[in-house]
């Protein structure tokens, strides 16, 4: 069995309300990330840590070096960067030059192989420019990473492998926000590329987001789409992952009074 921990959008160094979906606590998050590293070193199970992008707010070297510190943990933590890690036009470079630790081969772009299943880990881009975002809200791949990913989800095709990029796939489900419309849905030609690698690659069979801040479980034709709500944000949620031969488990956990201070939360 291979376990693993998926948590999202801590945005570091990020001021307390503007975007969020319930009271954020960004000014807590020394607390917060101490409470989960306090739990996975309870647990001792977890193989690595997958953070789905926006671990920090702004681009800058200063917080890239502090978020690192912050993550600097035994268990293995693993970044699909986010819009907001890359909000300079160098910032690419020097996440790859200052906390390499979070990707691997030097790249943002890679696969974590275990014995169970295979993670591919791929930003999706924003705009026209790679790996740099400035306003647009519009996803996608590039040629290039959909001809890489196609490749990639052809090696070992027993096992089930997972797709991890930071903007999710489809927009909330009304069944789940109890709102008259699906929020937060993403360009459709975003949607059809991913579609069509999941129909290529039947193994293709969990694909995780983040950006929304909210939890989201869609399945589409076989596939499960998932979205993770930030973890700055009350009740202070992640999701642990335990895939097994024939059998993969997705719990959503949360840190609430873990934390170790009052917090307001929305239950409605
Ligand atoms: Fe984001």
């Amino acid at each position: 069995m291979t376990k693993f921990l998926y948590l999202s959008d801590t945005h570091f160094g990020k001021e307390p309300n503007g975007f969020q979906q319930q009271q954020s606590y960004p000014e807590r998050l020394p607390e917060i990330l101490g409470a989960l590293k306090h739990e996975v070193d309870r647990r001792g199970d977890i193989d690595f840590i997958l953070h789905g992008g926006d671990m920090i707010h702004t681009a800058s070297d200063a917080d890239i070096l502090a978020i690192s510190k912050m993550f600097d943990w035994e268990v293995p933590v693993y970044l699909c960067l986010g819009n907001h890690d890359l909000t300079s036009p160098e910032a690419l470079e020097r996440w790859m030059e200052l906390a390499p630790q979070f990707f691997k081969d030097g790249l943002p772009v890679y696969s974590i192989e275990t014995p169970d299943f295979i993670l591919h880990v791929a930003p999706n881009h924003w705009g026209e420019k790679d790996f740099h975002w400035e306003t647009c809200q519009d996803a996608r791949f590039s040629e290039a990473q959909m001809a890489a990913l196609s490749l990639k989800l052809n090696s070992r095709p027993q096992l089930p492998h997972f797709l991890s990029t930071h903007s999710p796939v489809f927009g909330i489900p009304v069944v789940q926000s109890g709102l008259k419309e699906p929020i937060h849905v993403p360009v459709e030609s975003f949607t059809r590329q991913i579609l069509s690698l999941a129909e290529m690659h039947p193994n293709l069979c969990c694909v995780l987001g983040a950006h929304t801040h909210l939890n989201m479980r869609v399945e589409h034709q076989g596939v499960e789409f998932v979205t993770v709500s930030s973890i700055i944000e009350a009740p202070f949620e992640y999701k642990i992952f335990e895939v097994t031969e024939g059998n993969i488990r997705m719990s959503t956990c949360r840190l609430g009074s873990g934390c170790g201070f009052d917090y307001r939360y929305n239950e409605e």
